[in-house]
C-alpha cells in the first residue's frame, strides 16, 4: 500500500482498506481530481505527489488547440462559482506529447477527459489515445459552455448514446469509458440507462449546472459568455441526488461522483449514495491540498463508522435499515471485519 492508502485512524479505530475500482481500473484509493480544476495535474505537483491520489482527471481535451470563450470567465456565487472557460486547451497532439507524458513520469494514474463538437471528433480523440497509457477515458458529453444547447449531448438520450457507442467502438477495449452526465435534465436515470445500453463502462456525475450572474455595476451578464457552469458546495445536494438516482437506474455500473466536495464527510455522502470514487474540483482553487486532505478525512469518517473498506460503504444508504443494522451488529461480533 502507498502512504495514501494507509489509514490515519485513531486509537481503537480499525484500519480501512481504501482500494476501489472503476470498472477494470483499479485504484489505491477513491479520491481523484475533477476535470477542469487542475489542468493536467502538473500545477498540483508542486503541492503534493499526484501519484498519491486515486487518479488525476485532466481538463477536457479537444482535437485542435482552442482559446475558449470571451473574458470574464469566472464569477463568484454564494457557496460556489460560475465558469465559462469554453474548453480552452492545447489540442490532443500537444496534450499527448506534454501533459500525458508528464503524468506518466509522475507515476499518476490518468483519467483523460475528451470533448468534441460532434461524434466524429469524439471518435478521433479516442483513436488518437488508443496506444497511449491511460487508465480511463471520461467522455465529456455535458459541457454547458458550448455555442448551442444542441451540443450538450447529455441532455438527450439518443445523442448521448450515439457518442458513447461510437467512442466505445473506437477506444482501446482495455480502457474503460465513463460518460460524464449533466444534472440539467428532467430524468437523469433515463440518460444513464441510455449510455449504459450504448456501452459505457461507468458514469461520471455531475457536470456543472447552467447559471447566470448579473453584474450590478454594468447591469449586464458578469460573464463574457453570458451563461456559465455553476460548481462548488452550492450544488452538492443536487449532485448527491443525481448519484442516488443513477445508482438506482444502473446499479451494475460504477459511478465517479463529484459536485461541491470540500471535506471527507462530503465525499462519504457520495459514496453512501452509490459512488465508487469521487472527484474533487472547485475546492482545489482555494486549497490545492484539498484532494489529499479529503482522502485522509474520508478514511477517518469510514473508520469512525466501522467500515473495514471503502467498497463496503458504496451505496450503503440504499440498504434497508434492518440490513444496515445487521451489518454493524456482525461487525461488533467481529464477523467479516
Ligand atoms: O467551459 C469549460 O471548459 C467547461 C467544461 C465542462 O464543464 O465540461
Amino acid at each position: 500500500m502507498t502512504a495514501a492508502t494507509e489509514s490515519s485512524t485513531g486509537p481503537g479505530e480499525q484500519a480501512v482498506d481504501m482500494r476501489t475500482s472503476l470498472a477494470s481500473f483499479q485504484l489505491p484509493n477513491p479520491v481523484l481530481t475533477a476535470s477542469g480544476c487542475a489542468a493536467a495535474g502538473r500545477e498540483l505537483g508542486q503541492f503534493f505527489d499526484v501519484a498519491e491520489l486515486g487518479g488525476v482527471v485532466t481538463k477536457s481535451i479537444m482535437l485542435k488547440p482552442r482559446s475558449g470563450r470571451p473574458t470574464p470567465r469566472m464569477a463568484e456565487t454564494p457557496s460556489g462559482m460560475l465558469n465559462s472557460i469554453g474548453l480552452q486547451g492545447p489540442g490532443i497532439d500537444s496534450f499527448i506529447a506534454n501533459d500525458l507524458a508528464w503524468l506518466k513520469q509522475a507515476g499518476a494514474r490518468s483519467v483523460v477527459s475528451i470533448a468534441g463538437h460532434n461524434t466524429e471528433e469524439f471518435v478521433n480523440l479516442a483513436k488518437r489515445l488508443y496506444n497511449h497509457p491511460i487508465d480511463l477515458l471520461e467522455v465529456n458529453i455535458s459541457c454547458p459552455n458550448v455555442e448551442s444547447r444542441g451540443q450538450v449531448f447529455a441532455c438527450d438520450p439518443t445523442a448521448s448514446a450515439r457518442v458513447i457507442s461510437a467512442v466505445r467502438r473506437a477506444a482501446n477495449p482495455n480502457v474503460p469509458i465513463f460518460a460524464k452526465l449533466s444534472p440539467d435534465v428532467t430524468d437523469i436515470g433515463l440518460i444513464a440507462r441510455s449510455v449504459a445500453d450504448a456501452g459505457a463502462d461507468g458514469i461520471s456525475l455531475i457536470n456543472t449546472l447552467l447559471g447566470l450572474v448579473i453584474d450590478l455595476d454594468t447591469m449586464r451578464p458578469a460573464l463574457g459568455g453570458v451563461t456559465g457552469g455553476l460548481s462548488g458546495p452550492a450544488i452538492r445536494p443536487v449532485a448527491i441526488r443525481c448519484v442516488w438516482q443513477v445508482h438506482q437506474a444502473v446499479p451494475h455500473l460504477p459511478l465517479l461522483g463529484m459536485g461541491g466536495i470540500k471535506t471527507g464527510a462530503d465525499a462519504l455522502q457520495f459514496i453512501l449514495a452509490g459512488a465508487s470514487a469521487v472527484s474533487v474540483g472547485t475546492a482545489i482553487f482555494n486549497d490545492p491540498h484539498a484532494p489529499v486532505r479529503i482522502l485522509a478525512e474520508l478514511q477517518a469518517e469510514l473508520a469512525a463508522r466501522g467500515f473495514a473498506s471503502v467498497t463496503e460503504a458504496v451505496g450503503f444508504a440504499h440498504r434497508a435499515v434492518a440490513e444496515q443494522e445487521e451489518f454493524f451488529a456482525s461487525r461488533k461480533l467481529g464477523v467479516g471485519a
